[in-house]
């Protein structure tokens, strides 16, 4: 199959140059103003060797500036789980922009997020930020302060954004930092316990130490692939993190997908903080962190506040008055516990299309879902562990697949074999990508 998989990479590469020429004009040209000639050094990465432009984005779909059409279930990678632009967050925002978009004073929209957000989740307080990365900084730099203790503990091949702490791998048993974490203050054994997923043993041993803050998690790993929780693994990572006085950071950016008050409400789950970020506000840089009244007093008693602007946890922009009002649109309109239903139906189209087509030609892959997320990994077997999930990865397929896609007006989340539903998406838009995926497997195993 690999021979079959590089001849097929090679003619969807040709065929990529020929059918995108105004995108690769705009790549030859960034190269004289952009580092690596793209705005984010990880756009080097996308399938076709250079990107694709976007011309215009709505509802699951984008054209390009050569004008090609594509269904989108990449979705900005969650930061457009909404739809592009959906149409309450867009007037809202305009109108907002024209009333003010950044003062360093709070807005009544700050309330209502708050009030739906505990709603939601069922924590009690909640702050704002502008990244998913900032709130899990925030979330850590918070749990240091009122525990007292050094380190965070984090899931082997997780992934929270770019936060230093959390670029660990287990190396032999060892931490050590992981391949491509670039300049690292310092090494991560000094900061970081990392413990595979669903390892209660490793768990219980690691957080024996006491010197462990927070564990930071995502209630189900989505970052490698999908790894679901074992039976049992939530109950154990509760009890065992209260036994051992850690607080239990659930990161819900992406396992949002879950419902509308992500994994944490779905499956009851009581975390000390929930960080949550990307599609809150609909595409428009947002993040809250949530604390349960609890911890909420012990931040408050431990806060100094003539010092909290320098206190590291905070931004010039964050909790600004568009950012909210944002936040507000989304929630109130867009993802709905109706939108959710649409969106998960979609999911399990998309995951049953694609699991017929691998019994078919029995091919040693597998889909899994959570809530409106769907992802295929070149494994026979779910994995356990981020470990086995890392180990099915297939960079060959993984871009073949991409590109073929690509080339056949479906965009999926680069990186992994991700695709994500928005209120938007049809079925249609659904079929589409079964299809194509349905000829590339007819390909691949002729
Ligand atoms: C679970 C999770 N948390 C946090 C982040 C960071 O989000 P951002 O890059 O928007 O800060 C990501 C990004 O992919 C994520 O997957």
């Amino acid at each position: 199959m690999r021979d079959r998989a590089e001849r097929l990479l090679e003619r969807e590469l040709h065929s990529f140059a020929a059918t995108h020429p105004k995108s690769r004009a705009l790549s030859e040209r960034a190269r004289s103003s952009l580092l690596g000639g793209v705005p984010m050094h990880w756009m080097l990465r996308w399938a076709g060797g250079f990107p694709v432009f976007a011309e215009k984005a709505w509802d699951a779909r984008f054209r390009d500036v050569d004008g090609l059409e594509y269904v989108d279930l990449c979705l900005g990678d969650t930061g457009a789980m909404t739809g592009h632009s959906p149409e309450s967050v867009v007037q809202v925002v305009a109108e907002q922009a024209a009333r003010g978009i950044t003062l360093m004073l709070p807005s009544e929209d700050a309330l209502w997020v708050g009030e739906e957000l505990t709603r939601r989740f069922g924590l009690a307080r909640w702050q704002f930020a502008l990244t998913a990365t900032d709130a899990n900084r925030f979330a850590i730099r918070l749990a240091r302060l009122v525990t007292g203790r050094p380190k965070v503990l984090v899931f082997n091949w997780c992934y929270h954004g770019t936060v230093d702490e959390t670029f660990a791998t287990l190396r032999d048993g060892r931490v050590v930092e992981r391949a491509g974490n670039l300049g690292p203050p310092v090494p991560l054994d000094e900061t970081t316990r990392v413990v595979e997923w669903n390892d209660v043993d490793a768990l219980e041993r690691e957080l024996a130490e006491g010197d462990v803050a927070c564990v930071l998690t995502e209630p189900a790993l989505t970052n490698v692939g999908i790894v679901l929780p074992q039976p049992g693994f939530h109950a154990a990572l509760r009890e065992l993190t209260r036994r051992a006085g850690t607080l239990l950071v659930i990161d819900e950016t992406h396992t949002l997908c879950a419902g509308p008050g992500g994994y944490t409400a779905a499956y009851g789950l009581e975390p000390d903080v929930v960080t949550v970020g990307k599609a809150i506000g609909g595409g428009i840089p947002s993040a809250a962190y949530g604390f349960t009244e609890g911890v909420a007093d012990r931040i408050d008693r431990a806060i100094v506040t003539d010092d909290s602007d320098v206190g590291g946890v905070g931004g010039t922009l964050a909790a600004n008055v568009l950012s909210l009002a944002a936040m507000r649109a989304t929630l109130s309109d867009v993802l709905t516990e109706a939108a959710f239903a649409h969106m998960i139906a979609m999911a399990e189209r998309f995951e049953a299309g694609v699991a017929a087509v691998i019994e078919e030609h029995d091919l040693p892959w597998h889909v899994t879902r959570l809530g409106c997320r769907a992802e295929y990994l070149f494994r026979r077997e779910p994995p356990r562990n981020g470990s086995e999930a890392a180990g099915g990865i297939d960079h060959l397929l993984d871009r073949l697949i991409h590109l073929y896609a690509l080339n056949r007006g479906v965009l999926l989340t680069p990186f992994h074999n991700m695709a994500l539903m928005s209120p938007a998406t049809t079925e249609a838009d659904v079929d589409r990508h079964t299809e194509v995926f349905a000829a590339a497997a007819a390909e691949l195993a002729a």
